[in-house]
């Protein structure tokens, strides 16, 4: 699902009542001009909701009427708007609806953090649009979040302010061109570089984590993988894994809240070499990484180590072959830490070979008849 979370305009400072406050003159010229620019953006959610307070419904009203949407007043929207306010109003939204809450702040801001861990201050008329990874999930993306006074350069000069705009929206350039529609899981799955330096995994969310991985198929119920797993709160056992990776890698996983290394079994008995060892450990990790995106924990394989070191440092027995390392954390909302060329890696788009690469029948290379 996809939320868009909108603050109303600015409101005369008294009325009456607080309920009664009405959008200002320029508080209205200036949502105004928002709404055209999300009517530009293509904004098409499938319900709006609007707190019943006279400024946010008549901001509502304004975006709906551009959007050309009917507006519903909610008292859930009104103060005090929370997580399960969210999930009685979206019970009956299909899993790819987008919905459009206006409302009021701390609230706004509040369901952005909780939702996303970013720390987001919305201003009045600012939008956020939050991604979801799943339906009623507790976990999103904070895909953007335009600022009021970037709605206004955006209304001046739509071509050059959406050119300016796309660089705020640093997520949106990760998620796939992909031509046939896929779980928001894994659209949503990459390996950043730009960890969370400030946040570490509860023990529940990496107990999960570990417990997808558990519950992977593996060829004769072998389960051939093994975890080496340190969390950055024992230091020591963080700092011996980090030393266990290639330079290039430590600089960026350095700032990440756990580290594994992830070994597999090689035989299916004595002397017996287990063949899918190595595919069966891929699927548990692959489990793992779906699952830790659920809680917004992003995660980044490594095959940049030393496996010989690993070996020494941990006493791997020679029957088992560490094949990754993997970085687990939160995103960071901004990358100031990393490197230049780090930085620019975590906003390059993500590429792959075409389904006719890939996809082949009646002979080897050659793509499968049923891609035309
Ligand atoms: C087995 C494996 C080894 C990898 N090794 C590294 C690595 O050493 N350093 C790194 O920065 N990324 C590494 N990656 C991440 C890949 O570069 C990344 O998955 C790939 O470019 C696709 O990008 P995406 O995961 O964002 O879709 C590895 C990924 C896998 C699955």
């Amino acid at each position: 699902m996809r939320y868009y979370f909108l603050r109303h305009g600015i409101a005369e400072d008294t009325a009456e009542d607080d309920f009664s406050r009405e959008l200002t003159a320029r508080g209205r010229r200036r949502v105004a001009a928002s709404a055209a620019v999300m009517q530009r953006l293509n904004l098409q959610p499938a319900r709006i909701f609007s707190s019943p307070r006279l400024r946010a419904r008549q901001t509502a009203e304004i975006v709906g009427d551009a959007l050309r949407l009917p507006v519903s007043l909610a008292d859930e929207v009104n103060f005090g708007f929370d997580l399960s306010d969210i999930n009685r109003l979206t019970r009956d939204s299909r899993i790819d609806d987008e919905v459009m809450f206006v409302g009021h702040n701390p609230d706004m801001s509040l369901l952005v953090h909780q939702l996303t861990g970013v720390d987001a201050s919305m201003k009045k008329g600012g939008l956020a649009r939050v991604d979801l990874l799943g339906k009623q999930a507790r976990h999103g993306e904070l895909v953007w979040l335009i600022a009021p006074k970037v709605f206004d350069a955006l209304s001046k000069s739509y071509a050059k302010a959406t050119d300016d705009g796309a660089k705020a929206l640093s997520l949106e350039q990760k998620l796939p061109q992909s031509d046939y529609p896929l779980h928001a899981l894994i659209r949503h799955r990459w390996s950043p570089v730009g960890f969370d330096r400030g946040r570490g995994i509860d023990r529940g969310t990496l107990m999960s984590i570990l417990e997808a991985a558990r519950w992977a198929a593996s060829s004769s119920n072998l389960q051939p993988w093994r975890f080496i797993v340190a969390p950055k709160e024992n230091q020591a056992e963080f700092n011996k894994v980090l030393s266990v990776l290639r330079e290039g890698n430590q600089s960026w996983a350095q700032h990440a809240a756990v580290l594994m290394i992830a070994a597999a079994h090689k035989y299916r008995g004595p002397d017996v070499i287990n063949r899918h060892a190595g595919h069966d450990l891929g699927q548990a990790i692959a489990q793992m990484v779906l699952q830790a995106l659920d809680f917004g924990v992003y995660a980044h394989q490594m095959g940049g180590f030393f496996p010989d070191k690993a070996r020494e440092l941990y006493r791997i027995p020679d029957e088992f072959e560490p094949y990754t390392a993997i970085a687990l954390g939160y995103r960071a909302s901004e990358l100031d830490h990393l490197s230049e060329m780090h930085r620019q890696r975590e906003s390059s788009q993500r590429e792959r070979k075409s389904m006719s690469e890939i996809v082949f029948n009646g002979a080897w290379e050659q793509s499968a008849d049923f891609l035309e």
